[in-house]
């Protein structure tokens, strides 16, 4: 990750040996606040204090916003702890219907807010924490971060403790760490779902994304596999599981249990961080706090919030979200399914309503952001005339892994009447954009190119 910044006291050498931070008051110092905010059953107390205070971070870590727009429906719940928010049950934040279309417990950003009313960008690189979209199972967990502590346990740790003496570091403690700055996009492996059925005529059951399942943000914390060596990782080590604090997801009378997902040790050695803070300030419970993973490249169900234990073991691990859920399910697939979902693939957007009307006879600047897990963007190239005929996009940014790429185009259409803009995007590895998507029963990683509606007039 090129965009990485080691702070100069963070340059100490990774600590050789555990630590063994278990704390005396070991696993019955649960620190948990669960509230369950959809339908405000309160199991433990919430904390006094709103969690969210910190000081500004680094310029450069700021994100270009503008202040909340004026009231607008939906926005009344300003996130007092232990209201019941709207229009989305279980988020904390405010969810103004300007940059948010909400999905059941999720709410999409919508890409036409990064443009004010006179075209100008009002998102940078990184989308500002309360523009950034949430994707819960179930609701946010409110967590009291001083009591808060990370459990590790399992067969590749050295002494194999076990879930109920596991080895603990609260956040002081991961704050002692060398600690990591990186920019990572998440994006939900259901992002852009809703085009199977608009484009495909394929019904897939899930949260009808369109594409704003994504966000990019600088994330700071401490590298997962500082932490895994300091609890004492040994070779043996096959897969991890870190586990989520919320509470358990139930769907058709099933309890899945809370949400959790297996990630290989490669990855988890390689590049994967244990984030305490994003976009410069401490984490907000929408978004994890007080700690979550982030895991580059990856779908963003492996990037797992409010992590409370992490399982490190010497054999393969499984629970439902890599078994039942996020792997690939239908005609051009094994028949048991395909493998868990790990990369996402190449995506691009315009930062423009659809439906948008624009005037004939004059030329407008289209602004756009392309996207892929894999690996830089190469291209990206606009089409006005259904696909028929293709023109380069300036790009607007060093194109880099760890993020999106801005591009603008200018176009005149001389003809009033209905348009659809196309937009699609090469990486460096040579992924493009198809045509269409391969059909999955789910409808993950639709990363066809889509057709956006506008109406010159
Ligand atoms: N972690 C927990 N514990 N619970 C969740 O519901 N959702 C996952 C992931 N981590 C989820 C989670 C999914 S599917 C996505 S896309 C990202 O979190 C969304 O992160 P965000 O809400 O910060 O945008």
């Amino acid at each position: 990750m090129d965009d990485e910044v080691r702070t100069p006291n963070e340059a100490a050498p990774i600590p050789a040996a555990p630590a063994q931070p278990v704390r005396d008051d070991g696993v019955n110092r649960r620190t948990v606040l669960r509230m369950v905010s959809a339908a405000g059953v309160l199991v433990a107390p919430i904390p006094a204090a709103p969690l969210l205070t910190a000081g500004r971070a680094a310029a450069e870590e700021v994100p270009v916003s503008r202040p909340l727009p004026g009231p607008v429906p939906g926005s009344a719940a300003r996130a007092t702890p232990g209201a019941v928010p709207g229009p989305v049950p279980g988020i904390v934040k405010p969810l103004p219907a300007e940059w948010f279309v909400p999905h059941g417990t999720n709410a999409e950003m919508r890409w036409d807010a990064f443009r004010d009313a006179e075209g100008d960008a009002v998102v940078g690189r990184h989308v500002p924490v309360e523009r950034f979209f949430v994707r819960n199972h179930t609701s946010t967990p409110l967590i009291d971060p001083d009591t808060w502590s990370l459990k590790l346990f399992g067969s590749a740790l050295r002494g194999a403790p076990t879930a109920e003496h596991p080895v603990e570091f609260g956040l002081d403690d991961l704050r002692e760490l060398p600690s990591t700055r990186i920019s990572a996009l998440i994006e939900c492996a259901g992002n852009a779902r809703s085009y199977y059925l608009k484009q495909q005529n394929q019904s897939v059951p899930g949260t009808p994304w369109t594409l704003g399942g994504v966000g990019s943000a600088s994330w700071r914390g401490v590298r997962l596999a500082e932490v895994l060596r300091a609890a004492g990782l040994t070779g043996a080590a096959v897969d991890v599981l870190p586990t989520g604090l919320d509470p358990d997801y139930v769907v058709g009378g099933t309890n899945y249990g809370p949400v959790r997902r297996p990630l290989p040790i490669a990855k988890a050695l390689d590049d994967v961080l244990l984030a305490y803070e994003m976009n410069g300030e401490p984490l907000t419970p929408d978004h994890g706090a007080p700690a979550r993973l982030v895991v580059p490249g990856w779908v963003g169900i492996a990037s797992i919030k409010w992590v409370g234990s992490v399982e490190v073991a010497a054999h393969r691990l499984y629970s439902p979200w890599n078994t039942d859920f996020y792997r690939m399910f239908g005609p051009d697939y094994p028949p048991g399914g395909g493998d868990p979902l790990t990369e996402q693939v190449v995506k691009s957007a315009f930062e423009l309503a659809a439906g948008v009307r624009l005037e004939a006879g004059r030329e407008h600047r289209l602004y756009g952001r392309s996207w892929s897990g894999a690996a830089a963007v190469r291209r990206v190239e606009v089409s006005a005339d259904g696909g028929r005929s293709w023109r380069r996009a300036e790009l607007r940014d060093e194109p880099r892994a760890d993020g999106w790429v801005r591009w603008s185009i200018d176009w005149r259409p001389e003809r009033p009447g209905p348009y659809e803009l196309r937009a699609r995007t090469t990486d460096r590895r040579g992924n493009t954009q198809p045509e269409r998507a391969v059909f999955n029963r789910e409808g993950y990683l639709f990363g066809a190119v889509v057709a956006h509606p506008v109406t010159v007039v």
